[in-house]
């Protein structure tokens, strides 16, 4: 089982998107752990996105993930990270497929509607950045054998 980091970022709260977002990954059949909305500070940006400092956008970036509210999803199943990345798509929403989160969603990378991990190092350290081990709620996920089949 793992666990990955999830943001819905501020144009995405701004446009009312929060609840089909989280209607998405619940479908899918991740399972929500976690969930937190903030105001992220410019000391959490440059943390989280620490990979991409020196680049050209990342002063941009910092504004972007900065200028609202967020909200943070801790979500668990099989394979978490890639599932989450597949059903987000690619960084960039106009080249995002349809039926991903983006190429549903939005127009363009400085307003890319949601954050996933990038890989299982990346969501660890993540999660730990947005919450505390007592805001992560381990409970019995009741449908958990009609999405998951051993076989
Ligand atoms: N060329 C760019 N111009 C503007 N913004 C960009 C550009 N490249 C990336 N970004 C922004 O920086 C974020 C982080 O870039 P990254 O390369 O990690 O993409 P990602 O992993 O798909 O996105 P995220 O880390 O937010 O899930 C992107 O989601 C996007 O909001
Ligand atoms: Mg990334």
């Amino acid at each position: 089982m793992e666990r990955t980091l999830c943001l819905i970022k501020p144009d995405a709260v701004q446009r009312g998107l929060m609840g089909a977002v989280v209607s998405r990954v619940e479908r899918k059949g991740l399972q929500i752990v976690g969930l937190r909305m903030l105001k992220a500070s410019r000391e959490l940006a440059a943390i989280h996105y620490a990979e991409h400092q020196g680049k050209a956008f990342y002063p941009k970036l910092i504004d972007y993930i900065t200028s609202g509210p967020i909200v943070a999803l801790c979500v668990q199943g099989h394979r978490a990270v890639s599932v989450l990345r597949a059903i987000v798509g690619k960084t960039d929403p106009a080249e995002a497929v349809s039926g991903t989160i983006r190429g549903d969603f939005g127009m363009c990378k400085g307003r890319n509607v949601i954050h996933a991990s990038d890989s299982v190092d990346a969501a660890k350290r993540e999660i730990e950045l947005y919450f505390g081990q007592d805001e992560l709620i381990d409970f019995d996920w009741t449908i958990y054998e009609w999405v998951y089949r051993e076989d």
